[in-house]
C-alpha cells in the first residue's frame, strides 16, 4: 500500500462515526446466537459457528431474510436483547462510533410471542448504558416488516404507544420487492404525528419509484440504500437538490447482489453527483464487517480521496437526529482527527 492509502485507512479507523442504519438483529454473531440457542433450548439449522458462518452466502435479499429471521428466533429474554445490543455496541465504540441509530424489527419478535416490552426493554438498557459509559449518543427506530402489511404494521403501532419516549423514529424495512412504501402512509403518519421521524428502505432492490413514494407519502427524511435512485436522473436531481440523505450499505449491497462487485458500487459516483451519501453497515454479522470495514472496503475499491472520507462522515453527522451542539462536537472531534495525520 501506498504511504498516502495507509494515511487514509488510519484516518478511517481514528475518525469519529455516526452510524444511521443498522439493524440490531443483523449484528448477532454466530457464536452468541449458539450461546442463547442453547439458553434457551431453540434448534438452528447449523451444528458450528462455521458452519453457520459457510450458509451466509446470499444471492439476493429474500435468502439473506431466512435466514436472518431464523436466526433472531433464539432472542427471547430481555436478557438476551440487551446482550446483543451490549455486544454491538461495544464493537461499535472500539470503532469509533460516536453516534448510533439503531433499527429494530418488533413484529419478528412479537409475532413469536415475545412481548414488545422486553424487546424494547434490553435494548434501551444497552443503550443508555453505552452513553453513560462512553457517552455515545443513539437514537432507536422500529421498524415495520413492509412484506406483513399496513394492517399489521397499525397494530405494531398500537403496541408501540406505551414506548414512544424510547423511541426516535419509525422505518420500514424487509422484502422490498412487491411491497411498494405508499400503503403504510397512514400509520407513518401517526407515527409523525406524535413528533418520530421517519425513514424508509427504498430503491434496494425495489424501483426508483419506491424512493418517491417513501418521500411524499410516508414523509421519510432519510432514505435507507436508495442506490436505484441512480436509474432516475430526475429523482437524483431532487435528493441532491433537497438534500435527502441516502444510507448506503456497501457491504451489504455485494453480499445480497444489489451490485456485482465493490469496484461496481455507485458510492464514489453518487458522491461526486452531489448526493448527501453516508456509509453504513446495515447487518454487519451477516455481511463481513461492521462500520469501520465498510469504509476501509469502499476506499480500496473506489479509490475514495480523502477529501471523499472526511464529507462521508460529515455527511453522516449532517443526516444524524441530533442537536446542534452534538453535530458540532462530532465536527471538532472530526477537526482533531484529521489534523493529527
Ligand atoms: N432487514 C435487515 N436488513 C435489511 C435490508 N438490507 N433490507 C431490507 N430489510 C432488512
Ligand atoms: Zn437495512
Amino acid at each position: 500500500m501506498t504511504q498516502e492509502a495507509t494515511a487514509l485507512e488510519v484516518l478511517i479507523r481514528n475518525m469519529p462515526k455516526a452510524e444511521l442504519h443498522v439493524h440490531v438483529e443483523g449484528t448477532l454473531e454466530p457464536e452468541l446466537m449458539f450461546a442463547l440457542a442453547q439458553r434457551n433450548s431453540v434448534e438452528l439449522p447449523y451444528r458450528t459457528v462455521e458452519e453457520a458462518r459457510a450458509a451466509y452466502s446470499f444471492g439476493s435479499l429474500q435468502s439473506f431474510l431466512d435466514l436472518y429471521y431464523r436466526g433472531a428466533a433464539v432472542l427471547q429474554e430481555e436478557r438476551d436483547f440487551y446482550e446483543l445490543t451490549q455486544a454491538y455496541l461495544e464493537r461499535a465504540n472500539g470503532q469509533r462510533v460516536r453516534h448510533v441509530e439503531l433499527f429494530f424489527d418488533p413484529q419478528t419478535h412479537t409475532t413469536r410471542g415475545v412481548p414488545f416490552a422486553v424487546v424494547v426493554g434490553g435494548i434501551r438498557r444497552a443503550l443508555d448504558e453505552a452513553e453513560e459509559r462512553w457517552g455515545m449518543t443513539s437514537r432507536l427506530i422500529m421498524c415495520f416488516l413492509r412484506d406483513l402489511g399496513p394492517e399489521a404494521a397499525a397494530a405494531t403501532w398500537e403496541e408501540a404507544l406505551p414506548h414512544i419516549a424510547d423511541l426516535a423514529g419509525v422505518g420500514l424495512d424487509s422484502a422490498e420487492v412487491g411491497y411498494p412504501p405508499g400503503p403504510f402512509e397512514q400509520v407513518f403518519l401517526r407515527a409523525r404525528e406524535q413528533g418520530l421521524f421517519a425513514v424508509a428502505h427504498a430503491g434496494e432492490e425495489g424501483p426508483p419509484d419506491f424512493v418517491r413514494q417513501a418521500l411524499d407519502q410516508l414523509g421519510a427524511r432519510r432514505i435507507d440504500h436508495g442506490v436505484r435512485a441512480l436509474e432516475d436522473s430526475e429523482l437524483v436531481e431532487r435528493l441532491v437538490r433537497e438534500g435527502v440523505p441516502l444510507t448506503v450499505c456497501p457491504l451489504s449491497n455485494v453480499k445480497l447482489g444489489v451490485v456485482s462487485s465493490l469496484r461496481e458500487h455507485p458510492l464514489r459516483r453518487m458522491l461526486e453527483l452531489g448526493l448527501a451519501v453516508t456509509v453504513n453497515s446495515d447487518d454487519p454479522a451477516y455481511f463481513g464487517g461492521y462500520l469501520t470495514e465498510n469504509f476501509l472496503a469502499a476506499r480500496r475499491a473506489l479509490d475514495l480521496t480523502r477529501e471523499q472520507i472526511l464529507t462521508l462522515a460529515r455527511n453522516s453527522y449532517a443526516a444524524a437526529v441530533i442537536d446542534r451542539s452534538r453535530r458540532r462536537r462530532l465536527e471538532e472531534e472530526l477537526q482533531a482527527a484529521a489534523s493529527e495525520l
